[in-house]
C-alpha cells in the first residue's frame, strides 16, 4: 500500500473542486487527474513547487499536456524544485502517456526498483533527465523503456562499471553519463539496435582504451570522452564515423599518433584532444573540414602542415605546448579567431601579409618560440585583436607605430625578444590596454609621456631595457595602474608623484634616478613591495616609509642615502645595504654600515617562534607573506601583540 493512497480532507476538497471544474477545464482523463492530485500531495510539501491544485493539472508549471483532441500529459518537468525523497517516483509512472520526464537539478540519491519496472513499461516515453541529482551506488539495469531515446544521468556520483545496463534500449540516441564516478572500460553495449548518436562520458574514472566496438555506433555525431583515464592509441577505424561532428578526448593519456582518417570525416567540426601523449607529426589535410581544434599539450613533433591554417571555415587552433618545429604556414583562413602556437620550437619570420587581413582574430599567441625577424606592420590592421603574444622569441627591429591601430587590445606582450629603438607613441593610444609588457629586450630613447593617455592599463612592464630620460611625471595620472616595473633602464632625473593605487610592486631599481626619497609615496596605501635599490638617491628615509601599512617589502641598497634607519614595521623584509652614511640606531655597537636583519636567536625569539605555530593556527592564513608577518611580530612584541594583530588584520583585511 503506498502512502498516496490515503484520503484526506484537502483530497476530499481538490477531488470535488475538480468534479465541479472539469467541464470548464479539460478533458484530462479522470485517473491522470487523480495521479497529478496524489503527486503534489506528494511532493509539494517539501518543494519549492507551486501548484493551484483547483486548477487543470495541464496548466501546472512543467506540466505539459497534449494537443487538444487528446489532453492527456505528456510532459512532466520537476526540475530544480529541491526534491529529495524518491518515494513519490513511481507515481510518476502511472501517467503512462508520458514522453518526457525531466527531474534534473534536484536531490534525489537513489532511483527505486519500482520506478524502473513502471516506468520502463511506457512504450512512449522518450527522455528521462535525472541530471545534477545526487544519485550515488551503481546503475540499475534498464528493463523496458523501449521507447527511450534520450538519458541524461550526467552531473551525479553513480560509480562501478557499466555491462549490459543500457543494452536493452534499443531507441536509445543520446546516453550522458559525464561527471559521474564511473570506471572500468568505455561501454560498448549501448543498444542492440545500434542507433546511438550522442555519447557523453567525460569526467569519470573510466580507463583502458577506446574501444573498436565504439565505431560500430555507426549513427554517432558526438563522443566527448574528455577526462577519464583512458590509454593507448585512438582506433584508426574512428574515420569510419561519418556523421560525427563533435570528438573531445582531451585530458586522457591517449598515445600514437593522430589518425589520418580524421581528415576524412567531412562533418567534422570540432576536434580537441588537448593533454594527452600523441606524438609524431600532424596529419596533413586535418583541418579541411574542421572549425576548432585543440591539440594542445602532447608531443606533436615535425612541421606544422602547410595547409593546416588555411581552410576557410576554420575559427579557432591551438597547437601550444608541443615539439613543432620549423615555420608557422603562411596562409591563414580569414575566419582564424584564436590561434595560439606558444611554447613550441617554430622557427622563421611570423607571416606578413596574412595577418593583416584577419580581421575576425582575437587571440594570436606565438609566445616561446624562437621566432626571428620584425614585427609585421600589418598587424596593426587587426581590428579585433585582443590579445597579442609575442613574449620570448627572437624578434628584432624595432615596433611598428601601425600597432597603435589595434583599438580592441587588452593585453599586449613582446618581452624578452630583441626589440630596439624607441617605443612608438602610438602605442600609447590603445585605449582598452590592460597589460602592457615590453621587458628584456633593448628599447632606447624615453618613456613616451602620453603613456598616461593608457587610462586602463593595470600593468605596465618597461623593466630590462635601455630607456633613458625621466620619468614622465604625467605617470600620476593612471589611475588603474597596479603594477609599474621600470627596474633596469637607464632611467635619470627626480622620482615624480606615483598612481596612488599602485598595489603589486613599484620597481625602480637598477637605474640613474637621484634625489630624495619623495614623501609623496606615503600616499601609496595599498602598495607591497618598493624596490627602489640601485639608483644614486639621497637624503634620509622618510620616516614613515618603513611603516606603511600594505608595504611587506621595501628595497633601498646601493643608494647615497643618509640618517637613522626609521623604525621598522614588523613584517617588512628591508635591505638597505651599500648606503655608506645610514646609521643603524638600533645596533648595539653602533656601526655606520646596515645590513641585513640580524638574525641572531635570542632565548625570548626560541619562545616567540614556539609560539608562532599556536597563532598560525588561530589565523587560517597560508598565505607566505602572512606566515612570516606573524613570526616577526611575535618575534618584536610577542604573542599577545600577534593574536591582537591578527584579529585587527583579519578584520580590516590589510594583508
Ligand atoms: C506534509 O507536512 C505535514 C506537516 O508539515 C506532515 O504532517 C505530512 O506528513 C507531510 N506530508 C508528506 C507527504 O510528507
Ligand atoms: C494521446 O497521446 C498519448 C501520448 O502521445 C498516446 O499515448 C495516446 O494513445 C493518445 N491518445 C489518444 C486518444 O489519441
Ligand atoms: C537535462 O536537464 C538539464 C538542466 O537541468 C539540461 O541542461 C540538459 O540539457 C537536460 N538533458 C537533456 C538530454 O535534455
Ligand atoms: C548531456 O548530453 C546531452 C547530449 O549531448 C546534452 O543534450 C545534455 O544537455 C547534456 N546534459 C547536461 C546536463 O549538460
Ligand atoms: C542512423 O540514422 C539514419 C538517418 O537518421 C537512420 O535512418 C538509421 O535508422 C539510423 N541507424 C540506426 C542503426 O539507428
Ligand atoms: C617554453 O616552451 C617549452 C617547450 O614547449 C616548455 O617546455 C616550457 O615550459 C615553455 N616555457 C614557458 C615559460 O611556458
Ligand atoms: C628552423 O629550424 C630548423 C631546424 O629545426 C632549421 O633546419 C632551419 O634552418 C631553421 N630555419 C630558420 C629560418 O631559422
Ligand atoms: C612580463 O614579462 C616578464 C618576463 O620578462 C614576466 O616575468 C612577467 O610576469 C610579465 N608580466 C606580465 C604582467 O605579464
Ligand atoms: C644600451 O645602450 C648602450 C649605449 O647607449 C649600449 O652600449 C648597450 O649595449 C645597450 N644595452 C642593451 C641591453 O641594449
Ligand atoms: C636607439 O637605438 C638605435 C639603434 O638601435 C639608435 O639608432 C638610436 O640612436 C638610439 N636612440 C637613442 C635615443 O639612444
Ligand atoms: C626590480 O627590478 C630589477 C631589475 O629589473 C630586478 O632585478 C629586481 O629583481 C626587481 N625587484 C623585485 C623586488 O622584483
Ligand atoms: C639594526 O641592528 C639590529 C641589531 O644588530 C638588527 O637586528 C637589525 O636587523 C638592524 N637593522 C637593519 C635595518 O639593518
Amino acid at each position: 500500500m503506498n502512502r498516496y493512497g490515503h484520503s484526506t480532507p484537502l483530497l476530499h476538497f481538490c477531488l470535488f473542486f475538480f468534479l465541479l471544474s472539469s467541464v470548464v477545464f479539460s478533458e484530462l482523463p479522470s485517473n491522470q487527474k487523480t495521479t497529478m492530485i496524489s503527486l503534489s500531495k506528494a511532493i509539494m510539501n517539501n518543494t519549492a513547487l507551486i501548484w493551484d491544485v483547483t486548477k487543470d493539472p495541464c496548466s501546472w508549471r512543467g506540466v505539459t499536456c497534449g494537443p487538444s483532441g487528446n489532453s492527456s500529459i505528456t510532459e512532466i518537468s520537476l526540475s530544480g524544485v529541491f526534491l529529495s525523497s524518491s518515494d513519490f517516483l513511481p507515481l510518476l509512472c502511472q501517467i503512462d502517456s508520458l514522453v518526457s520526464l525531466d527531474l534534473s537539478d534536484n536531490h534525489l540519491t537513489s532511483i527505486p526498483d519500482k520506478f524502473i519496472t513502471d516506468c520502463g513499461a511506457i512504450g512512449g516515453l522518450q527522455l528521462l533527465n535525472i541530471s545534477r541529482n545526487w544519485l550515488g551506488g551503481t546503475l540499475p539495469t534498464f528493463n523496458g523503456f523501449v521507447g527511450l531515446k534520450f538519458l541524461d544521468l550526467s552531473f551525479n556520483f553513480l560509480s562501478g562499471s557499466i555491462s549490459l545496463q543500457f543494452e536493452g534500449l534499443v531507441a536509445l540516441k543520446s546516453l550522458n553519463l559525464s561527471f559521474n564516478l564511473f570506471n572500468g572500460l568505455i561501454p560498448t553495449n549501448l543498444g542492440k539496435a545500434m542507433a546511438m548518436e550522442q555519447l557523453q562520458l567525460s569526467k569519470n574514472l573510466f580507463e583502458g582504451g577506446i574501444p573498436d566496438q565504439m565505431i560500430d555506433y555507426l549513427n554517432l555525431t558526438l563522443v566527448d570522452l574528455n577526462q577519464n583515464k583512458l590509454s593507448g592509441p585512438v582506433p584508426v577505424r574512428i574515420g569510419d564515423l561519418s556523421k560525427l561532428e563533435v570528438l573531445i578526448l582531451s585530458t586522457n593519456y591517449l598515445s600514437g599518433k593522430i589518425p589520418e582518417t580524421l581528415s576524412s570525416i567531412r562533418s567534422l567540426s570540432r576536434f580537441a584532444a588537448h593533454q594527452n601523449n600523441f606524438e609524431g607529426t600532424i596529419p596533413s589535410g586535418l583541418t579541411t573540414f574542421l572549425r576548432n581544434l585543440d591539440l594542445s599539450y602532447n608531443k606533436l613533433s615535425g612541421l606544422i602542415p602547410s595547409d593546416m591554417l588555411s581552410p576557410s571555415n576554420l575559427q579557432t587552433v591551438d597547437l601550444s605546448y608541443n615539439l613543432l618545429t620549423g615555420p608557422i604556414p603562411s596562409n591563414t583562413s580569414p575566419s582564424m579567431v584564436r590561434l595560439r602556437l606558444g611554447s613550441n620550437s617554430l622557427n622563421g619570420t611570423i607571416p606578413t601579409a596574412t595577418f593583416g587581413k584577419l580581421e575576425k582574430l582575437m587571440y594570436l599567441e606565438l609566445e616561446n618560440n624562437s621566432l626571428t625577424g620584425l614585427v609585421p606592420p600589418d598587424l596593426g590592421s587587426c581590428q579585433n585583436l585582443m590579445l597579442l603574444n609575442l613574449g620570448g622569441n627572437k624578434l628584432n627591429g624595432a615596433l611598428p607605430g601601425q600597432l597603435g591601430g589595434l583599438s580592441q587590445l587588452q593585453v599586449m606582450k613582446l618581452q624578452s625578444n630583441k626589440l630596439v629603438g624607441e617605443i612608438p607613441f602610438e602605442i600609447t593610444q590603445l585605449q582598452k590596454l590592460l597589460i602592457l609588457n615590453m621587458s628584456s629586450n633593448s628599447l632606447n630613447g624615453s618613456i613616451p609621456s602620453t603613456i598616461s593617455s593608457l587610462r586602463g592599463l593595470a600593468n605596465l612592464n618597461l623593466q630590462g631595457n635601455n630607456l633613458s630620460g625621466s620619468i614622465p611625471y604625467t605617470i600620476a595620472s593612471m589611475d588603474s595602474l597596479l603594477e609599474l616595473q621600470l627596474g633596469g633602464n637607464q632611467l635619470s632625473g627626480f622620482i615624480p608623484r606615483m598612481p596612488v593605487k599602485l598595489q603589486i610592486v613599484l620597481n625602480l631599481s637598477t637605474n640613474l634616478l637621484a634625489g630624495k626619497i619623495p614623501e609623496s609615496l606615503l600616499q601609496l596605501t595599498g602598495l607591497e613591495v618598493l624596490d627602489l635599490s640601485n639608483n644614486k638617491l639621497s637624503g634620509e628615509i622618510p620616516s614613515h616609509l618603513t611603516q606603511m601599512a600594505a608595504l611587506t617589502k621595501l628595497l633601498l641598497s646601493n643608494n647615497q642615502l643618509s640618517g637613522i634607519i626609521p623604525k621598522l614595521s614588523p613584517w617588512l623584509t628591508f635591505d638597505a645595504n651599500g648606503n655608506k652614511d645610514l646609521i643603524n640606531a638600533t645596533t648595539p655597537n653602533t656601526s655606520p654600515k646596515s645590513g641585513k636583519k640580524g638574525k641572531s636567536v635570542t632565548t625570548a625569539s626560541v619562545i616567540g617562534f614556539a609560539a608562532v605555530g599556536v597563532v598560525i593556527g588561530i589565523a587560517i592564513s597560508y598565505n607566505f607573506y602572512k606566515i612570516k608577518f606573524y613570526v616577526a611580530v611575535v618575534k618584536y612584541h610577542g604573542i599577545t601583540a600577534a593574536i591582537r594583530t591578527c584579529l585587527w588584520r583579519s578584520k580590516s583585511n590589510v594583508i
